[in-house]
């Protein structure tokens, strides 16, 4: 059988992954979305480092997804060195898991990074206007805003300080695992990419 019932729909490993991609991109537009809130694991020189970040982008066509970053964070710098990328998401509600990896494209000085900045509430910029680096040691509890950002935020002006810490990480997926709870039996495929974005898929016991 070449297809997976998912409800009152068969699904092929092709619709799947178009239908992967849309929920993808769901969870980019949506912050109440399950999958607006993943997990990106990458190595450094520890051992693994994983962090919550935001979905912010999809691009279908290019098999790309992205989220933004302080420039000075551990993560930045980690990706720099080492820039292999993996995402987990978990979408509780219908039972589905999604798993990709890939390589990262860091983006600070560019048009990326000027559009995505542009497209920024204020209240997401606050958190680039920090003087002090992410992870930098403190004697109290501080979140490292300027003062008035901790109950304000900033005006469009003010805001600006924060761009020279403000970036972008952009990752091309390589390879993407489906994995579907479900109670007469999980069921579970996986996709690798070409650079042109074309694919091969596989149907894996769960
Ligand atoms: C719900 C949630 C969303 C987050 N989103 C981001 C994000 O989009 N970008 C980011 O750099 N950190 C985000 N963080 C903070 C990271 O999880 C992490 O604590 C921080 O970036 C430091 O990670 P690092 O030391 O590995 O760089 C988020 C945390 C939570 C709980």
């Amino acid at each position: 059988m070449s297809t997976v019932q998912i409800n009152d729909r068969s699904v092929t490993l092709e619709e799947l992954e178009q239908d992967v991609w849309k929920r993808l991109e769901k969870g980019a537009i949506s912050y109440k979305d399950a999958l607006h809130n993943p997990v990106v694991a990458n190595v450094n020189t520890h051992g693994v480092n994983m962090r919550t970040v935001i979905l912010r982008k999809v691009w279908l066509l290019h098999k790309q997804l992205a989220f933004y970053t302080d420039t000075r964070s551990g993560k930045w710098n980690e990706l720099a060195k080492q820039n292999n990328i993996s995402w987990l998401f978990y979408d509780a509600a219908n039972c589905t898991q999604i798993r990709l990896s890939g390589d990262v494209t860091l983006h600070h000085d560019d048009s990326i990074a000027a559009a995505s900045w542009d497209a920024t509430t204020m209240n997401n910029r606050r958190n680039y206007s920090g003087e002090e680096r992410p992870s930098s040691v403190i004697e109290f509890p501080l979140s490292g805003l300027p003062a008035a950002f901790e109950t304000n935020d900033p005006t469009s002006e003010d805001s600006l300080n924060g761009r020279k810490n403000f970036g972008v990480v952009i990752t091309k997926v390589q390879w993407m695992e489906w994995l579907w709870l479900n109670n007469s039996g999980h069921r579970r495929a996986t996709f690798t990419y070409l650079e042109d974005g074309s694919f091969t898929a596989n149907w894996l016991i769960p």
